[in-house]
């Protein structure tokens, strides 16, 4: 697939994707989701891509939303649609790769991109980043899982609140509400995020995709995560990875893992 919206860049097991749209605030029009949802797969799929860093493309923004001027005129159904749609091949999408992405908010990240934020494992944002669910200001709530993932993410009054208002915080009330894990000047921002994933990069892929899995299930209605936690625990134990990483220990040596 040919990309007009995004840029890739492979660096040490670490994929870069970039949102490029800077003129639009790398507003998610539908080519856009479509795009990423290849990157995503394509980067998944790919054995020597250790962490995925998402990021958008300039110094203004993350992603500033949803396009609002493709859903302006929808209906009911339309509009039941893109949610469902977008839920499905992005924000789900990612929430559940087996590869690790970090969501380095490099800016605004509002309604349909703090949402993609949030879908992403967890974020690091730098000084000048604003980030809010603004939806209810244009007569919509939000529709990319935020009603869900930001009371998961921040608790229920606080994600009420940010969801009512409409307002944006900026990074320190983000950092303080466990909405973002660093803070850190904008240019530093894309290189605290490689050192991070290059630090996720030495371990066990195979291990963190179960961790993965197991700390969702805790947030899937109708699992219980106890139980996948003891099934993806055992699975370790048929791995290459399990071998390497206890044999590596007990030899005092760097595990170098197979990732299978
Ligand atoms: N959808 C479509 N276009 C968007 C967009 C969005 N979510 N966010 C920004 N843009 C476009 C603007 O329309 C403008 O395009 P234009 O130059 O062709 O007119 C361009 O990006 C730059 O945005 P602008 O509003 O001029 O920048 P600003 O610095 O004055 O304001 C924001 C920045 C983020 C405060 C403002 O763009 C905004 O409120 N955007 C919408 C945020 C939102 O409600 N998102 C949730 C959608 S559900």
């Amino acid at each position: 697939m040919n990309y007009n919206n995004i840029l890739i860049s492979l660096k040490d097991n670490i994929s870069t994707i970039i949102i490029n749209r800077p003129k639009k605030l790398n507003a998610l029009n539908k080519e856009t989701i479509e795009e990423l949802h290849d990157a995503f797969y394509n980067a998944n799929e790919d054995k020597n891509i250790k962490v995925i860093i998402l990021t958008g493309s300039g110094e203004k923004a993350f992603v500033a939303g949803a396009d609002i001027s493709e859903f302006a005129n929808f209906d009911v159904e339309e509009g039941t649609r893109l949610a469902a749609k977008g839920q499905e091949i992005l924000f789900d999408f990612v929430e559940n790769l087996s590869t690790p992405v970090i969501a380095a908010i490099n800016g605004f990240a509002l309604g349909g991109g703090l949402e993609l934020a949030m879908a992403c494992h967890f974020r690091v944002a730098s000084e000048n980043a604003k980030m809010g669910l603004p939806e209810v200001s244009l007569g919509v709530i939000p529709g990319y899982g935020g009603t869900q993932r930001l009371p998961q993410l921040v608790g229920k009054g606080l994600a009420m609140e940010m969801i009512m208002t409409a307002g944006m915080i900026n990074a320190e009330t983000a950092l303080n509400y466990g909405l973002v894990n660093h803070v850190t000047k904008q240019e530093e921002l894309i290189p605290l995020c490689q050192k991070i994933a290059s630090k996720i990069s030495n371990n066990s892929s195979v291990a963190i995709s179960a961790a993965i899995k197991a700390v969702n299930a805790n947030f899937k209605d109708g699992v219980n995560g106890f139980h996948v936690e003891v099934t993806e625990f055992g699975n370790c134990f048929g791995t290459e990875d399990f071998e390497e990483g206890t044999s590596a220990f007990l030899e005092k040596r760097k595990a170098d893992f197979p990732g299978c």
